[in-house]
């Protein structure tokens, strides 16, 4: 009688996997989704309108490029904070064009973080937070995140904003949208003072955020059998229940 009982639970089994193969089939066949071509940075931006200064300075600094090519060969992903037309037209007048092309790639590099940072990132990543014009040391290039809730605000000493709202993710490349420019200490904040030396920017450590991976959830509570029968039973159910978790 046992038998009698598993083999239906067997037949059951064997029509989900039999579902699930001509499903995987099926699925395997279809064209495969997602951006034709390596990720560009300026198609993003074009798309999303109101970039167009950001776009320029992206353009005569080659930093767009750089992008690109650091993405399609580092593994760690970009983050890049996109300031909006308007927050470069609320910039005192001749700001930008008072900066020497050095200045202005530090300008531009400053915005840009040489590694993936999803939102909930944010929470765990340690100040200050290193961007691509290099030294964070305090006086030159710090940015510090700060976060509450779901807001995420960005200080560099020189001001402070909150993150818009996200332009574009990928897994690889992360763009948000700031209202203000990210204006670094070392460009446009007070020199630092000669009479103590900024200690040498000891930490440079990099916390990752640990990248919680998906633990598959759901461990089934076999049930407490007292026979083999009930075991049996259980385990069916456990094999059922996983194949059925992973393909319908
Ligand atoms: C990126 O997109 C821009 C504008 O759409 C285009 O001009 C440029 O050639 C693209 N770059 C690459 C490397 O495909
Ligand atoms: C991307 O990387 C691959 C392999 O490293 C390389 O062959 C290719 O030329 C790169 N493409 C671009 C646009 O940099
Ligand atoms: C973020 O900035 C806003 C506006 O400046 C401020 O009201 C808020 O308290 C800040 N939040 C955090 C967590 O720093
Ligand atoms: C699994 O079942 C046993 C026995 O019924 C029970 O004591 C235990 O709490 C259950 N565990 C979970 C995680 O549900």
């Amino acid at each position: 009688m046992a038998s009698h009982f598993l083999s239906s639970q067997f037949f059951l089994l064997l029509t989900i996997i039999l579902h699930c193969t001509t499903t995987t089939v099926a699925q395997s066949l279809a064209p495969a989704p997602g951006p034709p071509g390596p990720t560009n940075i300026t198609k993003i931006l074009e798309k999303a309108g109101q970039f167009t200064t950001l776009l320029r300075l992206f353009d005569i600094t080659k930093v767009g490029d750089q992008i690109n090519t650091q993405l399609n060969n580092s593994k760690q992903g970009m983050t890049v904070f996109a300031p909006t037309d308007n927050a470069f037209s609320s910039l005192s007048a001749g700001t930008l064009n008072s900066l020497s092309d050095q200045q202005k790639d530090e300008l531009v590099q400053f915005h840009v973080i040489p590694t993936f940072i999803s939102m909930s990132q944010f929470q765990t990543v340690s100040n200050p937070l290193r961007t691509q014009a290099g030294d964070s040391a305090p006086y030159k290039f710090p940015l510090d995140i700060t976060t509450s809730g779901n807001q995420v605000n960005l200080t560099t000493g020189v001001v402070s904003t909150t993150v818009a709202n996200a332009i574009y993710t990928d897994g690889s490349l992360a763009v948000y949208q700031v209202d203000k420019v990210l204006l670094p200490m070392s460009l446009f904040g007070p020199p630092a003072p000669a009479t103590a030396p900024a200690p040498e920017s000891g930490k440079d450590k990099k916390e990752g955020g640990d990248d919680g991976g998906q633990s598959p959830s759901g461990s089934a509570n076999s049930s407490d059998a007292v026979d083999l029968r009930g075991e049996l039973h259980g385990l069916m159910v456990g094999v059922i229940a996983f194949i059925a978790v992973f393909c319908l």
